[in-house]
């Protein structure tokens, strides 16, 4: 029985969000995670980063054995094989580690016929992010779980249905820092007097982000969108990759491109309105660059 999820991209409102601002999360369907279950006599995995019983995982994967054995208790499962399989970059933005969550959870539900609603989904993924990040806003569960985009916040969570005339490419630098370091570091400008109007200017082109989204104005959305970049530049979450990578993008004509995520590497976005000029980025990125790019219609 197998349970499956896909990413997610955040569009805008990274960090501010953990301030209570809004976001825009977007649904990346070419990317997925997929946990497959066998009872067994003992809890094991199978899956490219480890093989082995649950005694023998490493430290980064005990989060999933927390998930399964309070799944497991919770509703008396017995012990399985969990076989995970996953073409989404892991720390890359994509919100890899709620799909796995949520892949496990889908699994068991199918094969036990579970009926939870997503309420009750999202606090399982909430309680396995919590376990692999601190303080997570909610915002990777939430998107991972649905099919539509989301405008989130601490307060408000609501569709955001998007038929816009724009292509997404994704860009990853390879380039990594774990969230939690740069949601740490962001904390570090807590004292500063620049802080917290620059957070509210943050959250204002968020919420104009979603108006331009609501109306279809793709120009003002990117330019929304690249106002946000130079707020995240800052807080001192681009790199030189990244910096580079944006610059690539601008110059084969995208309309915006920032940093998307945690930053201080992960992945790119750039936003354009026609195919072709998606395809001229997306091949700039890989000439240039060497990185793997996925194109999403918005
Ligand atoms: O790096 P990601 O895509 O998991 O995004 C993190 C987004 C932050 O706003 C930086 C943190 C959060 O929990 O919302």
């Amino acid at each position: 029985m197998t349970g499956s999820a896909h990413a997610k991209i955040i569009l805008i409102g990274e960090h501010s969000v953990v301030y209570g601002h809004k976001a825009i999360a977007i649904p990346v369907f070419d990317l997925t995670t997929r946990c497959t279950l066998k009872e067994d006599q003992e809890n094991s995995v199978k899956s490219t980063l480890h093989t082995g019983n649950f005694t023998t995982l490493p430290e980064t994967m005990n989060p999933l054995e927390k998930l399964v054995d309070s799944l497991q208790e919770t509703y008396a499962f017995p012990p399985h094989t969990h076989t995970i399989e996953s073409n989404i970059p892991i720390g890359a933005g994509f919100g890899s580690s709620a799909a796995l969550a949520t892949a496990v959870v889908r699994a068991y539900q199918a094969k036990y016929d579970l009926k939870l609603d997503d309420g009750a989904l999202f606090k399982w993924v909430q309680y396995f992010e919590r376990l692999t990040h601190d303080n997570p806003s909610g915002i990777d569960a939430l998107t991972v779980i649905h099919d539509t985009p989301f405008v989130f916040s601490k307060e408000e969570k609501t569709a955001l249905p998007m038929h816009l005339d724009a292509y997404l490419v994704i860009a990853d630098t390879m380039e990594r820092t774990p969230t939690k370091e740069s949601v740490a570091h962001v904390a570090t400008f807590g004292g500063e007097g620049f802080f917290t109007p620059l957070l509210n200017r943050l959250g204002a082109l968020s919420e104009k982000a979603a108006l331009s989204i609501r109306k279809n104005d793709v120009p003002k959305l990117a330019d929304h969108m690249n106002r946000f970049m130079e707020g995240l530049r800052h807080l001192e979450l681009s790199t030189e990759t990244t910096d580079r990578y944006i610059e690539t993008a601008l110059e084969r004509g995208a309309l915006a491109a920032k940093l998307t995520g945690g930053g201080m590497g992960g992945c790119v976005i750039a936003l354009t309105d026609t195919p072709d000029k998606a395809k001229s980025i997306e091949k700039a990125f890989v000439n240039t660059h060497n990185a793997p790019v996925w194109i999403s219609r918005l």
